[in-house]
């Protein structure tokens, strides 16, 4: 597979690309389950996370994926930064690279963050960690091997992306990636938290949530992003609970197997009822956490160009 430069999205990567780096965290998740996880791929070279917004699982499984390839790790959170000092993202971006830092995974509130980033630094590889609502590749990416792993296959499934749609960059690399590798894929909230150019997008819209279950194949919960939103979307939590929120008895309608991802942080008892987040029937939620260290291994490899010595 060619190499590129960066990973800004999943709208850009052709099927072919999507399906190359799922196959590779594949085989890199029985590195992930050894007992000594640790091998040479990336010796040498250097990671830097650098987080504007803050992270558990993203940024921590870089981390991870990069020390068991045995890079060295630097992380940058913006709030003990010089950025609190009004520094620029740009001269973060090259006082970095002055150091010699080899690669860097980036998360920034501003969408399009990510591609000014890897502007900034022309000769190393960026990848973007969620830029505001643009994207979040490698949650995308983490999702569509947890679907694969569970049903065999994308192709053919109808995926329902349930919640708050318009704030989600993850909705949005889902919603890419599974349309490349051919899922059908539903949009289901309310109206206010839909995206405006919904009717510019592959996707199928619902404004009612039995209506937007009905038959699906996996339901991927969303959070509510009030950090987000500067306006009332819903008059209240309670109400986007009792009308939006899944549980299993509101899965009746979908297909008898259906798969339920969320990408985490959860706000457990708002879009997802607390039970059927802890419900191994249906939630795959820390099979996705698990997922994520391959997927951001076989990014890193990509991208860096690891040494055939796994
Ligand atoms: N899903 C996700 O991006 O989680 P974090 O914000 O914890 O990284």
């Amino acid at each position: 597979m060619t190499r590129r430069k960066d990973l800004l999205d999943l709208q850009s990567l052709s099927a072919e690309e999507i399906t190359y780096l799922l196959d590779t965290a594949q085989s890199f998740k029985e590195i992930v389950a050894r007992p000594v996880k640790k091998v040479p791929t990336l010796r040498g070279k250097s990671v830097a996370t650098v987080f504007f917004e803050p992270s558990t699982r993203t940024r921590t499984s870089f981390e991870a994926a990069a020390k068991i390839m045995s890079a060295d790790t630097y992380s940058l959170a913006a709030t003990t930064s010089s950025a609190v000092k009004g520094e620029s993202l740009k001269d973060t971006m090259l006082t970095l690279d002055a150091m010699g830092i080899d690669a860097f995974v980036i998360r920034h509130s501003f969408s399009g963050s990510a591609h000014l980033a890897a502007k900034y630094v022309p000769g190393k590889p960026v990848i973007n960690a969620g830029d505001g609502t643009h994207e979040h590749p490698t949650q995308g990416l983490l999702d569509l091997l947890t679907v694969r792993e569970v049903k065999g296959r994308v192709d053919g499934l109808t995926v329902a992306i349930v919640g708050d749609i318009a704030h989600s960059r993850v909705a949005r690399s889902n919603l890419w990636g599974l349309h490349k590798l051919g899922a059908r894929v539903r949009l289901v909230g309310p109206a206010t938290l839909l995206p405006a150019d919904a009717d510019q997008l592959p996707c199928e819209v619902f404004t009612d949530l039995e209506a937007g279950l009905r038959g699906a194949d996996v339901v991927n919960v969303l959070r509510i992003q009030l950090e987000r939103q500067d306006a009332a979307f819903f008059p209240s939590i309670r109400e986007y609970a009792r009308l939006f929120g899944v549980s299993a008895a509101k899965l009746h309608v979908a297909a008898p197997d259906v798969t339920v991802l969320h990408p985490g942080p959860m706000n457990r008892g708002v879009e997802i009822a607390s039970s059927l987040a802890d419900d191994r029937r249906y939630a795959v939620i820390t099979d996705q956490v698990t997922n994520g260290v391959a997927v951001r291994m076989a990014v890193l490899f990509w991208l860096m160009g690891g040494a055939a010595q796994i």
